[in-house]
């Protein structure tokens, strides 16, 4: 037996404030941001408004920060040419895709740079901070402090020789720069030295007995496991303050004494994000927004991904409580990571699939990719999207089940009734279990959502799109109708409903083919458009003589040959990874020049060139060398046809000690080299008329 807890609050409204991580605008948007963030924050948001809830879903770009600033560098542009161009592109994929904010705001608009300066002002003022002078990591030859992605070393913790100045990525610590062991800057490789430098420090030591308190005591139950110990095991480490002020030009000015040429930390004011994007949004519609902070029955969620756990767990509320106006968050069900075929989802390898991409390849589909991400999301570990997966989603439960069932129920009340809804007769205890069951799939799916349990939630959706097609499948309406009218119409009556409660309760996940199906069905914005409550309470969901519309197909198949696609696209980042990685072999030994001159080195000409029988790599060439002409055996086969280097000038290494390869004595070796690519190519003489065989390369 399931019990359910979900319908009693239902019939409350209550506030609630959901918050999602505000994305750096250093990249698009990809499927692992998606899956860990924004989905399954969507579906949540959606599913509250639909039963009557005060929601405002939150967004916006986090324009801070130092790899923002070192890819203006690196591109020869401003930081904020940078979050310009992709705030645009991130805010367009993110509205294309259907993520229903209340607002999507940025932390370079005014309003944040004015709610973040006053925010640490009160601090300040309320004496938060510890203000010192202390040694920190200086790169002289770039004259710049060194903190966060500005330099990395060894991770004082876990010996990972690539952590950065802020964060040791394989662990997950939270460091500060002066932690690392061997540290180097990133802006010039150098060993950096230390110089003193002003700032300002949130003693987060002096909050933990009410961390403790809070999370360790209050949250057990309610927070996911992987959230409470990731927290745990940083308060039993011990608390210590951390710097939120930078010397950095790009960011928000320290409004203090003594604050010229420094900012505010990036993690310092982006969650502050949240707070401004709400007053933008409040001051749009004629809100107030501080009942959405401040009032102690709205319930404030922060949906993010694994690696912001410390800041959305500690360090923001030990910013709030110190302001000592705001709300604390309910809950931060935090995701693990969504891997792609097998490896780790990477922005400078391209390794992922890419929104805006996916939005122009898959026009219209937006809810395939919504159902593959909350049926794979990486909910209570790290998981795996891959291509063959997604296909089979789509085809074997979207298209077959769901689509499937909703085009025949569709299809066959136009052919037998032209569109009406039949007056049902008289139920048979299949027909009444199977509104019953119907009536009880909101309180189902609520409870695994309100318990931040989306891949179960979506497949319950699944699961009475399952219960519809096996109640066509068994009552056959398509064979009954040659011998029994009245039953015929009772079985789409019932059908009918069915499909009317996926239409209310598939949009939190499928918005998209729920706005399709309720005007298939003719619904919309009329008496007959159910809520999420209505499906368990109303006797009837879609009523006798209710004219519903044509037919259209909800999803279509994806072939093999889509997949393929997708699969060549990846297989081509990997190339260019390798390509890229290839290392650059490091100098030899040095000799002297007497030793050069031992080599005779000449240009040749390839007069005749076959392949050496039995061999894959082996081409067996006559070279003209301007002394004679001879044998050379060559391991080019594979990167050229004998045909193609039939006349070709080379450069040839002639007093080469002969050697036998396979039977044929070689006498000279041709000089090439290797593409990144794995291509080989001719060390080539210049080819023009006047370099004859037999000159000398010196
Ligand atoms: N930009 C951060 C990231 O992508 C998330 C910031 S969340 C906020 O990891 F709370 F700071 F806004
Ligand atoms: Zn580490």
């Amino acid at each position: 037996m399931r019990t359910f807890t979900a319908s009693k609050q239902n019939i409350m409204s209550k506030r609630y404030t959901i918050t999602t991580a505000l994305p750096y605008t250093n990249g698009p948007i990809h499927i692992g941001h998606l899956a860990g963030v924004y989905v399954p924050a969507d579906i949540y948001a959606r599913y509250l408004r639909l039963t009557g809830n005060d929601v405002v879903l939150i967004g916006g770009s986090d324009e801070h920060g130092v790899p923002i600033t070192i890819k203006a560098k690196n591109e020869g542009v401003t930081p904020q040419d940078i979050v310009d161009k992709y705030h645009a592109i991130i805010k367009k994929s993110f509205e294309d895709f259907g993520i229903s904010f209340d607002n999507y705001s940025r932390t370079s608009a005014s309003i944040h740079h004015k709610t973040a300066s006053e925010f640490f002002k009160t601090l300040n003022e309320k004496g938060e901070f510890i203000e010192e002078t202390t040694e920190q990591l200086y790169d002289a030859e770039a004259n710049q402090f060194l903190a966060d992605r500005f330099v990395t070393g060894t991770c004082p913790k876990c010996g990972n020789e690539e952590a950065y100045g802020d964060q040791c990525e394989k662990c997950g610590t939270s460091l500060n720069a002066t932690d690392l062991i061997n540290p180097k800057s990133t802006l010039t490789g150098n060993t950096p030295t230390l110089k003193e430098t002003k700032h300002w420090f949130l003693p987060l030591n002096k909050h933990e007995d009410f961390l403790k308190k809070w999370i360790l005591e209050g949250h057990k139950k309610d927070w996911k496991p992987n959230v409470y110990g990731q927290v745990k095991s940083w308060i039993d480490d011990g608390l210590r303050p951390r710097a939120v002020t930078r010397d950095l030009d790009w960011g928000i000015p320290v409004p203090a004494e003594g604050g010229e040429g420094k900012v505010l930390y990036v993690w310092f004011d982006a969650p502050i994000g949240y707070i401004s994007s709400t007053i933008e949004w409040a001051e749009r519609e004629g809100k107030d927004w501080e009942p959405y902070w401040k009032d102690e029955n709205t319930k404030l969620i922060h949906f993010i991904g694994k690696d912001n756990i410390v800041f959305h767990c500690i360090i923001f509320p030990s910013m709030l409580k110190a302001e000592g106006s705001y709300i604390l968050p309910e809950n931060v069900p935090a995701n693990e990571f969504l891997n792609l075929e097998g490896n780790k989802l990477s922005t400078s390898k391209n390794w992922a699939v890419w929104l805006p991409e996916y939005l122009e390849e898959f026009p219209d589909q937006q809810d395939v990719l919504r159902y593959v991400l909350t049926a794979n999301a990486p909910e209570t570990k790290d998981n795996d999207f891959t291509w063959k997966d997604f296909q089979a989603r789509n085809n074997n439960e979207l298209v077959a089940i769901f689509g499937n069932f909703i085009n025949r129920v569709v299809v066959l009340t136009n052919k037998y009734y032209d569109g009406v809804v039949p007056e049902p007769n008289d139920f048979t205890d299949v027909d009444l279990e199977t509104l019953a069951a119907v009536k009880a799939y909101p309180n189902v799916i609520a409870s695994s959502i309100e318990r931040y349990r989306f891949r179960e939630a979506g497949q319950e959706l699944m699961n009475l799109a399952r219960l519809g097609n096996k109640y066509l499948a068994d009552a056959e309406p398509w064979k009954v109708i040659k011998e029994d009218e009245a039953r015929t119409k009772t079985i789409m009556y019932v059908a009918l409903q069915i499909a009317s409660a996926l239409a209310t309760l598939s949009e939190p996940f499928l918005p998209f083919t729920s706005k399709k199906l309720k005007s298939i069905l003719k619904v919309s914005s009329s008496a007959v458009e159910n809520s999420w409550n209505d499906i368990s309470e109303k006797e009837v969901l879609l009523p006798a003589n209710h004219q519903i519309g044509k037919a259209e197909l909800l999803f279509s198949k994806i072939e093999d040959k889509t997949i393929q696609e997708q699969l060549d696209k990846l297989e081509a980042s990997k190339k260019a990874n390798e390509a890229a990685n290839k290392t650059i072999e490091p100098q030899k030994d040095v000799i002297t020049f007497e030793d050069f001159t031992k080599l005779d080195i000449r240009v040749g000409t390839i007069l005749e060139a076959e392949k050496m029988p039995k061999t894959k790599k082996l081409l067996v060439l006559k070279v003209d060398t301007g002394i004679d002409t001879r044998t050379i055996v060559s391991g080019i086969a594979e990167s050229f046809s004998p045909e193609e280097v039939v006349g070709k000038k080379v450069t040839v290494l002639v007093n080469l000690a002969p050697r036998k390869l396979r039977g044929v004595e070689s006498q000279g070796m041709i000089l090439m080299t290797e593409t990144p690519e794995g291509k080989l190519v001719f060390v080539n003489p210049d080819d023009n008329d006047s370099v004859k065989p037999g000159l000398q390369i010196s």
